[in-house]
């Protein structure tokens, strides 16, 4: 049973309890008074709020009151590493989304903390962002699905959920003060509607403000992104916390809809939301109201969490987490390319398998700033490698080195030896939590790095049985090799058992089934933010989103460039075929209506094997410009050889909608559009066309 919080209570009648603290008691519920606790009132029995990041685990535990993020060396504090959230995203699987949240709020139950830190939700605008690998997509429809669940997941565990970071942390780079620009259109077609499901359909209960600015105001005490839409418009009745030291003034926090000051400065007093506050109340700046609206909306959190029925939870397995940490794993994998079918590899035939990489043993838990996990253990590639294939020897050769101090031509020249006597080869790169996929910085270019590209090549010109696996956060420039390769694996950084699940695949006990959710372009100029410096990184502390709605796949395919692998791409070892669709009704005709999509999907290949099948919406002859395609539903299905299943779809008026700028509000034009069912952006299998009158 979990013990945990059973402890902490706090009385039901919020209102009673605000009528009754004074206002410097008011103020100390609203800004920390540790790095991941707010303020409590002794007097009235209410403790300090505990927050913990993050994602894809429960943080360690750090020392509370220094201003720098040092870990306090416990030996209490490990915790589920899952795969990060864009590899949770890969799967598309939305019951994983769900138990992925509740995961977490049950480690995070066990260890004492009450609002988790996640999910990010940011949309990934831009292959070089640093945190790329902890959002879930480029597409505001998936992320929204999956983050609503994720939420779902978390707070049925009574531990309130924190969507983060609202709105527009769409870049590392001058996090801290860049001013986001973008037209109203874009900002609720695509970076707000996470937000919004997460507040409408998943009930989050607190809310974290971006470092950013968005329109020249701080994101944490950003007038219209929370008073006028989060709070008005979406009628959000939990917090809002600011990101760590994200808050710079004390009247706007008083006024623009901050309730809860986060930081690492132990000058707790002195916090905009503290002391200042207080002289801002009596000066008649910020009113009392205002105060107690805050206090209100924290207490109410803590009270979710601290009277919530734990009688009603599972007990707490770590087992099961650790086991659910491969499952996921397992189908986040992303099999790019598989030419001739060299995967999966024929044990029998394999009696030597070379591993080359850092990537093949490095561990990756602990780093990438706030996102850090204390794993209970990491299986590394090469462990998955020498665990998995039975009966195969496995060699090792780094091939090359983060340190540039080695000496990378003698590296390569091993592995290449190494290469000529090996049945297969297994180049395990990427990129790491240290120089690449991390917070604060964002990637200079889209290149992989330490040699790796000369590596490549030279290894697969002496033995063409080669895989290349790819443990990374974002996309990566693969033109110097990817034609002479004959498979392509995407691997992110996949938790705890990411080892074991690659093996897996590699060797066809389990089936490839993830698809990418982000576009890999060629390079980088494809990519649709880079179009300029005003649009990536920006000029004069503002960033420009030029490309406004065209966002990923909606950019390369309403402008035709080709990507790498688009959107949704993904290939597993057996063969699916599409037929009979059919619509409950060829016309849309109120806010109400909406219309069902079947069809149906036959594993047609010689083993089991799961697909993810997507809806797009396209509009015809539209007087709006619009995106070619619009993802508005996915499923995701596992069949055996022969089987065949009905997959059931439904859109609503709201999927045909756009963002009228003009009159402020959503819209739908009357007319014809096309329901399309690929397995891909590209690859449309069937359509139907539908009207709206
Ligand atoms: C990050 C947040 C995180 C917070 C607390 C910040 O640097 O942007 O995502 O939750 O730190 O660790």
């Amino acid at each position: 049973m979990i013990e945990n919080n059973k402890t902490k209570t706090i009385g039901l009648n919020i209102e009673s309890l605000v009528l009754n603290m004074t206002l410097e008691e008011k103020v100390s519920i609203i800004h920390a008074s540790l790095k991941f606790e707010s303020g409590g009132v002794k007097r009235l029995g209410i403790d300090n709020l505990v927050v913990s990041d993050g994602p894809h685990g429960i943080r360690p535990e750090l020392i509370p009151d220094i201003i720098e993020f040092v870990q306090a060396n416990r030996d209490d504090d490990f915790s589920v590493y899952l795969p990060t959230e864009l590899a949770l995203a890969s799967t598309w699987n939305s019951e994983y989304a769900y138990e992925f949240g509740k995961t977490l709020g049950l480690e995070a139950r066990n260890r004492g903390k009450e609002v988790l830190l996640g999910p990010g939700m940011n949309i990934i605008r831009t292959p070089l962002n640093g945190r790329n690998f902890e959002y879930m997509s480029e597409d505001p429809f998936l992320t929204k699905s999956l983050a609503v669940r994720y939420i779902h997941g978390v707070q049925d565990q009574g531990i309130a959920a924190c969507a983060k970071h609202l709105v527009a942390n769409n870049q590392e780079c001058e996090r801290f003060t860049i001013s986001a620009e973008m037209d109203e259109r874009t900002l609720q077609e695509i970076y707000l509607p996470a937000f919004k499901a997460s507040v409408i359909k998943g009930g989050v209960k607190s809310i974290m403000g971006a470092y950013n600015q968005f329109r020249g105001q701080y994101c944490c005490h950003n007038d219209y992104i929370l008073n006028r839409i989060l709070k008005e418009k979406w009628g959000f009745e939990g917090f809002v916390m600011s990101d760590w030291n994200g808050t710079h003034d004390t009247i706007e926090s008083g006024n623009n809809g901050l309730d809860l000051e986060m930081g690492t400065e132990q000058d707790w007093n002195n916090y905009y939301m503290a002391n200042p506050l207080i002289e801002a109340v009596e000066n008649k700046e910020v009113s009392m109201s205002k105060i107690d609206d805050k206090v209100s909306r924290i207490l109410k959190v803590m009270s979710f969490v601290r009277n919530f029925d734990v009688s009603t939870l599972e007990t707490l397995d770590t087992k099961k987490h650790d086991n659910f940490a491969l499952k996921v794993a397992r189908e986040s994998i992303v099999l790019l390319k598989n030419d001739n079918q060299i995967l999966p590899l024929k044990p029998f035939s394999v009696k030597s398998v070379l591993v080359v990489g850092a990537n093949a043993t490095r561990k990756h838990a602990i780093e990438g700033g706030s996102s850090q996990v204390k794993a209970r253990y990491e299986v590394t590639p090469l462990e998955g490698i020498q665990n998995r294939f039975e009966g195969t020897e496995v060699i090792y050769c780094a091939g090359y080195s983060e340190d540039e101090n080695d000496d990378a031509a003698l590296l390569r020249q091993e592995a290449v030896n190494a290469a000529k006597h090996a049945d297969v080869v297994i180049v395990v790169g990427g990129l790491n939590h240290t120089a690449h996929d991390r917070e604060y910085i964002d990637r200079v270019d889209m290149n992989l790095p330490y040699g790796q590209d000369d590596l490549i090549e030279a290894v697969v010109e002496v033995n063409s049985n080669m895989v290349v696996a790819i443990v990374a956060g974002t996309p990566n420039n693969m033109n110097r090799w990817i034609d002479k390769t004959p498979a392509v694996i995407q691997s992110w950084y996949n938790g705890m058992e990411g080892g074991n699940a690659l093996a897996e695949i590699l060797l066809g006990k389990v089936n490839p089934s993830g698809k990418l959710t982000i576009t890999f372009p060629k390079e980088l100029k494809d990519s649709p933010a880079h179009t300029s410096a005003k649009s990536y990184p920006g000029v004069d502390g503002q960033v420009f989103y030029e490309e406004g709605i065209f966002v990923g796949y909606r950019h390369y395919d309403f402008n035709e460039v080709k990507p790498q692998f688009c959107f949704g791409h993904g290939l597993s070892y057996t063969s699916f075929e599409y037929s009979n669709l059919k619509v409950s009704k060829s016309k849309l005709s109120s806010e109400s209506d909406s219309i069902n999509v079947t069809f149906n999907i036959e594993n047609t290949g010689g083993v089991a094997g799961a697909e993810i099948s997507q809806l797009y919406i396209m509009s015809i002859n539209s007087r709006v410009k619009k995106a070619v395609k619009e993802l508005k539903g996915f499923s995701k299905v596992s069949l055996g050889p022969n089987e065949i299943e009905e997959i059931n779809l439904s859109v609503g008026l709201e999927d045909f909608q756009h963002f009228d700028e003009s009159k402020n509000e959503w819209m739908h034009e009357t007319g014809s559009y096309e329901i399309v069912i690929g397995s891909s952006v590209e690859k449309v299998h069937l359509s139907v066309a539908v009207e709206v009158s």
